[in-house]
């Protein structure tokens, strides 16, 4: 639709002429009779020039009364400005206030996660915010293009089941008229019956789980996209995995090259990420480079790294507090906003720096037949620059839908992927046992309701075939993409255990 108004990505292409602008203040600088209004429409941010002597009293006085978050609109001509984000700014010719905002929480300082978190629907505004929301559009924009190029057919699964996926003990339940049903967790089950009718398909939803974990990779609502192929075995799975996520980071570089250097991404590793083929390896393989010394040592290499940068940033910190006094006033807040940055990394720093040892205990103790947790996915993915692989796990940890390995019963055909820089997995999925017997066999075995799951056994004696699939879990990706230290940020309302608003 051609709008009444131009947008603030579209300016570039419209320098020299005259522009209507419509947006929120972002923030704002004055001396004298100029004043520099930094304005968001949501397609990014401009600055736009009042000066006194070129405007009329009315716009003037506008400017001057605009606060953070106050609507305006502002008329203007289109002027190179090559220091500026985007290379132009907006010279105004009239300024008018649509709506003036009241003294808003979110100011330029610091302020706490809680305090932000409570004010999510504001918070949604700010820069990195924003940016991570570009980003996170582009993810599902990519894995959409990357399904639809490849043949499947998108299928939406239920939200309200009868059934578990994953287990019993993350089901929120509620009352279906009388009979029991759940939040979805997955799905998969569903999925499977859709590949039988479409080949290939995938999902694209919300799942659920009551986690009661508060971890940086566990929200109780997240969005997977779960594919699922008929004919397709474990290795085949893996294949379909590994190009997605090239796809997917490999469409983000391409184009939210402006969002990642807000969000302060280090783009190299993420190329260094799509670098094929990924590492494959196997469960029995991972537990052993876990306990090897190969890990201590690198552990104990990534400990007096750290505490060398903290060493440097620390001294950066006191060089700019003692400069502070006698600065500038550009140069104050050049150092203000380095204050805020040191101590976030500075922050990150002695976290890692408290969980090594941690790390370092729990990966030399690790025991075959455990399921590898967080800080051992963490360890793991330290020794590489590419997502690795992991398959063939213990049947024990894994869902009761999994094909065992015909080599070994002991082992399950489920592969998890494992995004680089301790990110840990994103993906779960694998090889779908075909046996009906086998099937009820693990149901019960799982504790599950038989009757329930007579829908999904159908499908094993209605043509059953070889058939795989996995679960991507949107905001894990997303999260690795932008190099952000928890998933909380990676949606717009996060539902996490101990938040329900805003
Ligand atoms: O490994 P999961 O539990 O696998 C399944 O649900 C399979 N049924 C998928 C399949 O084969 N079709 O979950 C898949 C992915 C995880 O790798 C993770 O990325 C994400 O979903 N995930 C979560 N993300 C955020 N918060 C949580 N609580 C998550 N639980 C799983
Ligand atoms: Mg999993």
């Amino acid at each position: 639709m051609t709008e009444p108004f131009v947008r603030v990505a579209a300016l570039p292409a419209r320098v020299g002429e005259s522009v209507l602008l419509k947006g929120w203040l972002y923030n704002r600088r004055g001396s004298g009779a100029l004043a520099f209004l930094e304005v968001r429409d949501g397609s990014g941010i401009v600055q736009a020039v009042v000066s006194q002597g070129e405007v009329d009293a009315a716009s003037w006085a506008a400017a001057d009364a605009l606060t953070q978050e106050s609507a305006v609109e502002v008329e203007g001509v289109v002027v190179e400005a090559p220091r500026q984000a985007g290379g132009v700014e907006v010279r105004a010719t009239r300024v008018a206030v649509i709506a003036l905002a009241e003294p808003y929480p979110i100011t330029p300082k610091e302020h706490g996660v809680e305090f932000l978190m409570d004010r999510r629907h504001l918070w949604l505004r700010s820069r990195r915010q924003w940016a991570a929301m570009r980003v996170r559009n582009r993810v599902i924009m990519a894995i959409h293009g990357y399904f639809q190029r490849e043949g499947f057919l998108q299928m939406d699964p239920p939200v309200l089941t009868g059934n578990a996926v994953e287990g019993t003990s993350t089901l929120f339940e509620l009352d279906y008229f009388g009979e029991p049903a759940y939040l979805t967790q997955s799905g998969q089950l569903h999925g499977e019956a859709m590949a039988m009718a479409h080949g290939k398909i995938y999902t694209f939803g919300p799942t659920f789980r009551a986690e009661k974990s508060k971890t940086r990779r566990h929200l109780t609502e997240f969005w997977m996209i779960e594919p699922e192929m008929a004919f397709y075995d474990l290795d085949m799975n893996m294949s379909v995995a590994e190009e997605l996520l090239v796809a997917i980071v490999t469409d983000v570089l391409a184009g939210c090259r402006d969002e990642l250097a807000i969000l302060g991404r280090d783009t190299g590793k993420l190329e260094a990420a799509i670098a094929q083929p990924f590492l494959r390896m196997t469960y029995t393989e991972a537990v052993d480079l876990l306990r090897s010394d190969e890990t201590a040592l690198m552990l104990d290499a990534e400990q007096e790294g750290l505490e060398d940068e903290k060493r440097a940033l620390t001294e950066e910190r006191d060089r700019n507090r003692a400069a502070h006094g006698q600065a500038s006033k550009g140069e104050k807040r050049r150092i203000d906003a380095r204050e805020i940055e040191i101590g976030a990394r500075l922050d990150a720093i002695e976290k890692t720096l408290v969980n090594l040892p941690q790390w370092k205990a729990s990966a030399r103790a690790f025991e075959w037949g455990n399921d590898l947790g967080g800080s051992d996915e963490t360890v793991l993915t330290r020794h590489f620059s590419t997502p690795v692989m992991v398959h063939r796990y213990p049947a024990a940890v894994k869902a009761f839908y999994m094909k065992r390995d015909p080599d070994d019963d002991r082992l399950a055909l489920g592969v998890d992927v494992l995004a680089p820089e301790g990110y840990g997995e994103i993906i779960g999925g694998g090889e779908r046992a075909t046996d009906l017997q086998f099937l009820r066999d693990q149901v019960a075995a799982h504790g599950l309701p038989e009757s329930v799951f007579e829908w999904y056994f159908d499908l094993r004696r209605y043509g059953s075939v070889p058939h795989a699939g996995f679960g991507l879990g949107l905001e894990r990706t997303v999260a690795w993409v932008c190099g952000l230290p928890h998933v909380r940020e990676t949606i717009p309302f996060p539902r996490l255990l101990g938040r329900l608003h805003p």
